[in-house]
């Protein structure tokens, strides 16, 4: 049943018919078709499930929905976008530089954490844009990977945080 929630998801409007009490990644995937965010533990432990909530990291599986009226939800599908704002950049490029930065390196093996890990990275790579490989390991630090690619998502990182100080001013 309808109800008067709405929430902002990539920058458009959308009504909610769950409760307010619902997990936002049960909104966000059954509601809106956005299946970037993947359900893992349940408990904020994983981090698989994980979008931006003006701008900040947080876990979609434990995070209410009426919790994030009123501010600005950014999954994996608007990420590219996202980036494109935070930089000034007149058109969003087709993927964020983690994102690509993840297919050039192989990074993913299963992915399913894979959306949790560009999550985290982008807003990593926002507040900053080079961070070293103990400042990357300690952001990463709450994200799992059952298929021990941790490696692979560094370097991932490290080349998209170049990537980025080669493309913005
Ligand atoms: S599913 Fe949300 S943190 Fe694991
Ligand atoms: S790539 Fe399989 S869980 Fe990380």
């Amino acid at each position: 049943m309808a109800n008067d929630l709405s929430i902002t998801v990539n920058g458009r409007l959308h009504p909610v018919d769950a409760s307010p009490d619902t997990p936002l990644l049960y909104v966000l995937s059954n509601e809106l078709s956005l299946h970037g965010p993947r359900f893992g533990c349940g408990l904020a432990q994983c981090g698989s499930c994980s979008v931006l909530l003006d701008g900040v990291e947080v876990r979609s599986c434990q995070t209410p929905v009426a919790a994030v009226a009123g501010k600005a939800v950014t999954t994996l599908e608007g990420l590219a976008a996202w980036y494109a704002q935070q930089n000034g950049l007149a058109a969003a490029p087709a993927l964020h530089p983690l994102q690509q930065a993840f297919i050039d390196e192989q990074a993913p093996q299963c992915g399913y954490c894979t959306n949790g890990m560009i999550v985290k990275g982008s807003e990593l790579l926002a507040r900053n844009p080079r961070p070293s490989e103990a400042q990357i390991r300690a952001a990463m630090d709450g994200h799992m990977c059952r298929c021990g690619t941790y490696p692979r998502v560094m370097k991932a990182i490290q080349v998209a945080s170049r990537a980025i100080a080669g493309a913005t001013p």
